[in-house]
């Protein structure tokens, strides 16, 4: 007997299904992909990207990880984000965090979960930064989901932060960076209005030259 057969049945319904309507849908989409979006997500089972937004397979790039965490030494996360900005050319990414998120409750507390624990620590240190403005706040989920907003804020100045989305912005590539928060309870997302679009909206320590300005820069240094 084949194992898990009912998620092959499944699989072949829902192929089927796409073809009824759209017969050559399988055959394009073997050809090209051509998304325009880039999400950056939990890897929570319940905020899947594709159904959230309604698209169809071929229109969103997806990245999750526990806590849809941005660090700038991930090479897994960097090489989606280079490979969605250079190649495929998105033109929109959206780090979407969600409400209740297990990664963000398990960063306020103490308890060990193991090697985990290490990438918690990412958000911990947000929550240090704001802890007098969340821990003002009575109730534990409401903390949670403060939190969870702040958290998503982060990694979109942490996506905007990389060589990656600078040299695109530098070359003229448009790209708008969106954090997004995703509701398990109603299914709602909601816009946290922190959209970047360009280099000037960053705090300046974080803005990367250009190499043509970088050597304007070296270049007048040397005739000091
Ligand atoms: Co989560």
């Amino acid at each position: 007997m084949k194992l898990l057969g009912n998620l092959f049945e499944n699989n072949r319904l829902w192929a089927e299904s796409i073809k009824k309507i759209h017969p050559d849908f399988f055959r394009k989409l073997s050809e090209q992909q051509a998304p325009e979006y880039l999400w950056i997500g939990c890897s929570d089972s319940r905020v899947p990207a594709n159904e959230i937004v309604g698209l169809m397979p071929g229109e969103i790039f997806v990245h999750r990880n526990v806590a849809n965490v941005v660090v700038h030494t991930d090479m897994n996360c960097l090489s989606v984000l280079q490979y969605a900005i250079d190649v495929l050319k998105v033109k929109h990414i959206m780090v979407v965090g969600h409400y209740g998120c297990g990664g963000v409750r398990a960063a306020m507390r103490n308890q060990a979960l193991g090697l985990i624990d290490n990438w918690l620590r990412n958000i911990k240190d947000i929550y240090r930064q704001h802890r007098d403005k969340i821990d003002a706040i009575q109730d534990e989920e409401q903390r949670v989901n403060l939190l969870c907003e702040l958290n998503v804020v982060e990694q979109v100045n942490n996506v905007c932060h990389t060589t990656i989305v600078q040299d695109a912005w530098a070359r003229g590539q448009s790209l708008a960076v969106h954090g997004w928060i995703y509701s398990i309870r109603n299914g709602g997302l909601k816009d946290l209005n922190v959209c970047i679009t360009r280099p000037e909206q960053l705090d300046d320590i974080y803005r990367i030259e250009s190499e043509l300005q970088g050597e304007e820069v070296s270049r007048a240094d040397q005739q000091d």
